[in-house]
C-alpha cells in the first residue's frame, strides 16, 4: 500500500485496551478489516456504490446508519482502537460493513474511482493552533481524493461544532470547483447555523455541542 501518506497525530488507543475489548478486536475484526484484505491483494469487496465514515469514534452515527439502512455497504475508518472494538461488539449478525482500523490517508489512494455514494466525517479534530492546521482532515489534495471516490451527485456529509473550523472546511470547499453546496452552514458564524436535521443520527462528540453545524456538499 502507498507509503507516503499524511500522518496520523491523534490517538489510537485510550489509557488501555480493556482484556474484554482485546478479546473483540482479536475474535471479529479479522473478518471486516479492510485493511488486512486489501494488503492481501483481495479485490475491493462492494460491487455497489458504499457510504463511508471517517474517524466514527465509538460509531453511534455509523451502528445508527447501518440500522437504518442495512441494504447499503458501509466503510467505517477510525484508528482508535477503543471505539473499534465497541463498533465492532454492537455490529448486528447481518450486516454489509467493512472496517478500516488505521490512518484513513492509507485507504484514499486504493479506492476505485467513482464507488463512494456518501462520505460522513462528523466532528473531526479541529487541531486549533495555526500551526497545525496543516494537520485538519479537510485539505485541497483530501478533497481531490474524495471527489475522485464519489460517484457523480455522490456527496460529502460534514459536521462541526468549532466555528473556525467550520470557517475552513467551506472556505476549502468554496474554492475546490468539484463540489457544489446542498445544505447546511454556510458560515462560521454559529448563529447562523441551520437546525440539525432530525433524521440525521449525531455522535459522542455531537452530543456534547452546544451549537453544531452540519455540511452537505455535492460533487458535481
Ligand atoms: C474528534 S473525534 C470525533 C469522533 C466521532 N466522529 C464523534 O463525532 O463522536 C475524531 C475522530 O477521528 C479519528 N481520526 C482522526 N484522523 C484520522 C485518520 N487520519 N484516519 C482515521 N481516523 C482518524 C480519531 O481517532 C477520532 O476518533
Amino acid at each position: 500500500m502507498h507509503s507516503l501518506v499524511p500522518g496520523f497525530y491523534g490517538r489510537t488507543m485510550g489509557k488501555s485496551l480493556s482484556p474484554e475489548k482485546a478479546q473483540i478486536l482479536s475474535e471479529k475484526l479479522p473478518a471486516v478489516n479492510l485493511h488486512h484484505h486489501l494488503e492481501e491483494g483481495h479485490d475491493w469487496p462492494f460491487s455497489n456504490p458504499c457510504w463511508m465514515e471517517i474517524g466514527f469514534g465509538f460509531a453511534e452515527h455509523f451502528l445508527a446508519q447501518q440500522k437504518q439502512n442495512p441494504e447499503i455497504p458501509f466503510i467505517g475508518a477510525e484508528v482508535f482502537k477503543n471505539g473499534v472494538a465497541h463498533c465492532l461488539k454492537h455490529l448486528p449478525t447481518q450486516h454489509k460493513c467493512w472496517i478500516f482500523p488505521e490512518n484513513v490517508h492509507l485507504l484514499m489512494p486504493v479506492i476505485p474511482a467513482q464507488s463512494i455514494e456518501r462520505i460522513f466525517i462528523l466532528f473531526p479534530d479541529p487541531w486549533p493552533k495555526k500551526r497545525h492546521h496543516k494537520r485538519r482532515l479537510i485539505q485541497m489534495a483530501f478533497l481531490d481524493q474524495c471527489f475522485r471516490a464519489l460517484i457523480s451527485q455522490g456527496a460529502l456529509y460534514l459536521a462541526s461544532d468549532v466555528p473556525d473550523l467550520v470557517g475552513w472546511i467551506l472556505e476549502v470547499l468554496q474554492q475546490h470547483s468539484g463540489f457544489v453546496y446542498k445544505a447546511g452552514a454556510t458560515s462560521a458564524d454559529p448563529t447562523t447555523w441551520p437546525a440539525w436535521p432530525l433524521d440525521w443520527p449525531s455522535t459522542r462528540y455531537g452530543s456534547k455541542a452546544a451549537h453544531k453545524a452540519f455540511m452537505i456538499w455535492e460533487k458535481i
